[in-house]
Order: structure tokens, then sequence, then C-alpha cells
């Protein structure tokens, strides 16, 4: 068979920037080279797209804090030349490669978020994960938790703060309905970033400024006490779960520098040390939040599990850490698909996607 010509999309104009290009390291370094010719192209942060070395295409590559995208000279654009998709010169009409398929290693917004996901329908190009409005969704933690309530899933009570409501937002009554601590989180967001735990009123004042410098909508939500379960969902149609993963943190909660600055921020437990019966109830609950938001491909669904076994999802998302040491690709090792089978399925789907809705009549 004739290899793709795969494009994998890192960097990208998102507070994530940094991990997404240790992701995409992880991800070109296990995707099959038989079968794939790779081309790597970074998007930087001002959201302009350049082809990059395959196997060199940031500096700083071990320090998530100093990584930076590596200079390139050739500017490009997606674009569709004779109704297929090319990678062209962005000055000019020089054509680069022709593209089979593009993996996006992108995290948080202007990549999880639909909007990738819109570029590439627009130049009918084929792609890996979940669609336009399923990511829109996944990445909006108001709408997703509207979805799931209405799916009977259980999510921690939350009220939503926006620019219509901001002024009036009376910190007592929030703590009457909700309870103390609260976490205050921008609606659209990942990585923890913007996200607080407060207990006083002075603390929530300055975590909703905070907030709102990241998004119009933020979420105030009832503070859950357990610990944090992860479970990871791989499929179109029928869509199976992994083994389900916990994290341990060492600090008060799960924050930026726990996930990727502090050496000693959390450890992985995979598989959790649960009961079987509650892995199940996680696994088949995992399944049901990816269906209930339009999911395809691929997401990593996030719970807490209280003391007493009961669970409430967190979130979903639907382009997870792709690094050798994050969450999605090691509970798939754990459930016996190593990373560079995961990264084939993941394309096998993401083609089956796209063959279907070729045959559409739109
Ligand atoms: N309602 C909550 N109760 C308890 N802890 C929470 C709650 N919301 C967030 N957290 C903590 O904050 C972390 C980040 O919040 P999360 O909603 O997962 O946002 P992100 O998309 O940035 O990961 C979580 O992993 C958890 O440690
Ligand atoms: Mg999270």
């Amino acid at each position: 068979m004739a290899k793709l010509n795969l494009v994998v999309l890192v960097g990208g104009k998102s507070p994530e920037h940094n991990i997404s290009l240790i992701s995409g390291y992880s991800v070109v370094n296990a995707l099959n080279k038989e079968k794939y010719n790779i081309l790597v192209v970074g998007i930087d942060k001002t959201g302009q797209w350049w082809l990059q070395d395959t196997e060199h295409f940031s500096d700083h590559r071990d320090d998530p804090q100093r990584i930076v995208l590596s200079k390139s000279d050739t500017r490009v654009v997606l674009s569709p030349y004779r109704n297929k998709p090319y990678l062209m010169q962005h000055n000019g009409n020089t054509k680069i490669a022709k593209v089979d398929f593009v993996f996006p290693v992108l995290h948080g917004a202007n990549g999880e978020d639909g909007v990738m996901q819109g570029v590439f329908r627009a130049n009918n190009v084929a792609f890996a994960g979940v669609d336009l409005m399923a990511s829109a969704i996944g990445m909006d933690k108001d709408v997703s938790k509207r979805l799931w309530r209405d799916a009977g899933i259980p999510i921690a009570d939350f009220v939503v703060a926006d620019l219509s409501n901001r002024k009036q937002l009376r910190y007592r009554s929030i703590v009457k309905k909700l309870g103390s601590p609260l976490f205050v989180k921008p609606a659209n967001a990942g990585s923890s970033v913007g996200v607080h735990k407060v207990s006083d009123k002075e603390a929530f004042t300055t975590a909703i400024e905070d907030a709102f410098k990241f998004d119009k909508k933020v979420l105030i939500e009832e503070a859950i006490q357990g610990i944090e379960v992860e479970c990871a969902v791989l499929g179109n149609e029928n869509p199976q779960a992994s083994v389900v993963g916990a994290i341990i943190p060492t600090e008060t909660f799960y924050s930026y520098e726990a996930k990727y600055i502090s050496s000693t921020g959390a450890k992985l437990m995979i598989p959790a040390d649960i009961p079987d019966e509650v892995s199940e109830l996680i696994r088949q609950t995992a399944i049901r939040a990816f269906k209930a938001i339009g999911g395809e491909g691929l997401s990593r669904v996030d719970f807490f599990l209280r003391p007493n076994n009961s669970i409430v999802l967190n979130e979903i998302n639907t382009l997870p850490g792709f690094t050798s040491i994050s969450m999605y690709p090691k509970l798939w090792e754990a459930s016996g698909v190593n990373y560079t089978d995961l990264l084939d399925s993941i394309v096998q789907l993401g083609l089956k996607r796209y063959r279907q809705l070729q045959k559409l009549m739109i």
C-alpha cells in the first residue's frame, strides 16, 4: 500500500502551545514510518503555519517552560488544489505535498475547540480525532455539562458567570448554593490554566478576575471531595474504554505546575486501585459521556471518585496530552494497545469518518 502523507500539526495559538510541542515529539516518534510519510507543521503563537524539520522542530525540547518552536523559512498554508488538499507555500502557488491526513497534536484553544477542525473540513482533508461540533462542545465546560446532565450523568453543581451577570455575582449566595471551597474556572480552557480553588470572598474576586482573562464565560463549581480518575475512550460508532487510571496529586489540586512543571507534582496510578465494579461504572460512563457530546475518534474522560465510591464526571478532553508520560497513551498501553498501534487506530478512525462524510450529499 502506498504511504499516506500525514501532517502532524504542533504548537498552536493556545496557552497550551508548549505542551503540544512535547506531545508532538512523542507522536512523531511513535507513528509507523512504514505507513506514513510524516510532515511536521508548526503553528506559531500568532497562528502562522511553518514547515518544520521532522526530527527537530523545537529548541529546549526537554524543558516545558522554555521549549519553543524552531525557526523555519517555509511558511505554508493548507489549501485545496483541484479539489484535493495540499500544503502550499504561503507566497505563490508552489505545492509542497498532497495531504492525505492531518493529525492535530494541538491542545486547548484553536486546536481542541473545533476551530482547526473547521479548517480541516473546509479544506476537505481527513483528520484525527473528534469533529468540529463535539470538539467545541467538549471544550466548553458549561455546554458539555448541560448535555451530561441531560443524559443523567452525575456532575458537580455549578453556576455560570458571563459578561451579563459578572457584576452581580454575590459570593455569599453562591456559597449558600454550592458550599465552600469553590472552584472557579474559565469555561473554555485547559491544563488548569485560570483554575482556582477559593474559600473566601477576596480570593473569589481575584479568581473570577483571573478566569475572565481566558474566557468570556466562567464556571463556579462546588468542590468535589475524592480522588481523580481518568478513562481513555477510542472509537467512532462503537467506542471502547480503557482501564481506569488515578492521579495522586501532592498539591492542593491538579494544577498546571503539578501537571507539567513540578516533577513531584502528581503521580499516575495505572490501573487505579479501585473495586472492579467501580472501574466498570467509570468505563461505561466514559463511553456515555463521549457519545453524549457526539464524540468520534478519541477522548480522555475525567472523573472524581468519592470515598463512598460514587462518581462525578468532571470533564472531557478531546485532544488529551500525548507525551510519553501522558495518561491517554499510558491507559491504552495498560489495556494492551501500544502507542504505535494506538496512533494507527486513531488514523484509521479518522479515515473511516472521512469516507462516510464523502458519501453524504453535501
Ligand atoms: N469541582 C471541583 N472539585 C474538586 N476539584 C476540582 C474541581 N474542578 C476542578 N478541580 C481541580 O482542578 C483541576 C483542573 O480543573 P479542570 O476542570 O479539570 O480543568 P482543566 O480543563 O484545566 O484540566 C482538576 O484536575 C482538579 O484537580
Ligand atoms: Mg482537567
